[in-house]
């Protein structure tokens, strides 16, 4: 077995440079969970996990990952002006869309392009967000053949990761230093084995700690 090539470090600000793949481009988990591996609460509420969102992650997210904060967050805070890093292109699942809707934005990451899968939207509520209501894996397939240098950003939630679970090339995984016992998963799947290698492992004060991890093929 090859011995794992992993990087300790603290978030020291330094910027970050855009992954380049000579193939087709990466879907990416990038998620926030506990230690043990719950996204949310049973409801799949994730409230509990923003105070963790201190000084040093947010200008982590906002150096590293800016595009992966909604529109409206990153307008509320001023920094709705940065560029996008790692993705151009978002899908999420429509109940976790459904949240952005309950606060009246029909556009909740108008920094990139909206996917939103849903067999229940009969149309879209907003001309820049753009329903899959079939074919989900041929779909994620021709965005992944699209000829981009940025990446795509699988936002969740669960049921949406489960159903692209063999479709994930990466994963970016925020884990804040809480334990729910019991919660919404991080895939809503049947038990089945997937290998990935640790690519990297940051470490912040408060305990989170962000690991990146690719998919073994
Ligand atoms: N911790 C985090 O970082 C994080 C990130 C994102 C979300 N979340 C949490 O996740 C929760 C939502 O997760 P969830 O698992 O309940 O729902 P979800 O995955 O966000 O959305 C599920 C919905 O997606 C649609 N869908 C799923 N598979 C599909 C397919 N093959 N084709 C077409 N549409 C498909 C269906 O919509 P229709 O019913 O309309 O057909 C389904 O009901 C939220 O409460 C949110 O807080 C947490």
């Amino acid at each position: 077995m090859q011995p794992l090539q992993v990087k300790h470090y603290e978030w020291s600000g330094s910027q970050a440079t855009l992954r380049k793949e000579p193939d087709l481009r990466k879907l990416t988990y990038f998620i926030a969970c506990s230690i043990d591996g719950f996204i949310g609460d049973p409801s799949g509420d994730a409230q509990m996990m923003i105070p963790f969102v201190d000084e040093e992650f947010f200008e982590f997210l906002k150096t590293e990952y800016p595009e992966t904060m909604p529109t409206h967050g990153r307008r509320a805070v001023g920094v709705d002006d940065l560029e996008n890093k790692q993705y151009d292109t978002i899908i999420q699942g429509r109940a976790s869309y459904d949240l952005a809707l309950e606060l009246g934005v029909t556009s909740p990451y108008a920094h990139m392009r909206e996917y939103v899968a849903s067999r229940s939207l009969k149309e879209s509520p907003d001309p820049h967000v753009e329903i899959i209501a079939e074919d989900l894996v041929g779909r994620v397939r021709e965005l992944k053949a699209e000829d981009s240098d940025f990446g795509i950003y699988l936002c969740g939630g669960s049921q949406l990761a489960g159903e692209l679970i063999d479709e994930v090339d990466e994963l970016v995984i925020k884990t804040y230093p809480i334990v729910l016992g019991s919660g919404m998963p991080m895939f809503g799947s049947g038990f089945a084995i997937s290998e990935f290698t640790l690519g990297e492992v940051r470490t912040f004060k408060n305990g989170a700690v962000v690991r990146t991890y690719s998919r073994k093929r």
